[in-house]
């Protein structure tokens, strides 16, 4: 297994935004994970990220444990992230933005480039490489978060929401893109709320509400699920038009 998460439970105060989790993820899978507004979605990502410390519980990627890791020490281990508001650096070009991923794995200005390109290219944007990150659309932006992260060379790749917002064709080619990420070697968590996409990009998907993982399984499984269709469809059906 590339990555096990054994029983994480993440606390705010009082309230467990994560709670018990224990998941495993197959070098080379796509991973999709669901549920609605508030679940605890994100937080599982900055769990495992480094970004938040865990509150109990134990995660170990590649062998490793890093359950008390910073996060800069698990982006060297190889886990990589996009954020769901994106967020470039608005006044430098697309491609010295992904290049920035780029120097964690070299020194060597051309090397960093060179990854960068790489990058640019598998996310459909390397003919935008020199434009000014702040005059990229929405969706030039989304592709640039995951080029960014991708520079990294990261074994473990969590995208968050990077459909959200995106035109059907968009979304449509954004699908064909993962699955290309996926094809050149790298293993992917997603989160996404649009059914379509998560359902024909995931080998397995894990649905959590209230913190809590309510359900993992084939798609198809997850799709047939009464208790997924009530914690999901039924309390947030406005999330599916989003
Ligand atoms: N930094 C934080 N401090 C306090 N509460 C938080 C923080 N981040 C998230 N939460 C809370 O944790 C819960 C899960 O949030 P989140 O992980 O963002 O859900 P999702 O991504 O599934 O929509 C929510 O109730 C949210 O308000
Ligand atoms: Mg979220």
């Amino acid at each position: 297994m590339l990555l096990k998460i054994e029983s994480v439970t993440k606390k705010f105060g009082g309230l467990s935004a994560v709670s018990d989790v224990s998941l495993e993820v197959e070098q080379g899978t796509i991973l999709g994970l669901i549920g609605p507004n508030g679940a605890g979605k994100t937080t599982l990502f900055n769990c495992i990220n480094g970004t938040l410390a865990i509150t109990e519980g134990k995660i170990i990627f590649d062998g490793v444990d890093i359950s008390s890791k910073k996060s800069y020490e698990i982006a060297k281990l190889g886990i990589a992230r996009s954020y769901q508001i994106v967020q470039p650096f608005g006044n430098m070009t697309t491609l010295q933005n992904a290049m920035v991923g780029g120097f964690c794995k070299t020194k060597i200005y051309k090397e960093a480039e060179e990854i960068a390109l790489r990058s640019l290219e598998l996310v459909h944007l390397d003919h935008k490489k020199d434009i000014i990150a702040k005059h990229l659309n929405l969706g030039e932006r989304k592709k640039l978060e995951i080029a960014k992260a991708l520079s990294t060379q990261p074994k473990l790749l969590l995208l968050d929401e990077v459909m959200a917002g995106l035109t059907p064709i968009e979304v449509q080619e954004m699908v064909r893109i993962i699955h290309s990420i996926n094809a050149s070697g790298v293993t992917l968590i997603i989160i996404e709320h649009i059914m379509e996409a998560i359902m024909s990009l995931s080998k397995r998907i894990i649905v959590l509400n209230f913190g809590k993982k309510i359900m993992e399984g084939s798609p198809e499984d997850v799709s047939n699920s009464q208790q997924v269709i009530e914690a999901y469809f039924g309390v947030e059906e406005e999330e599916l038009d989003a």
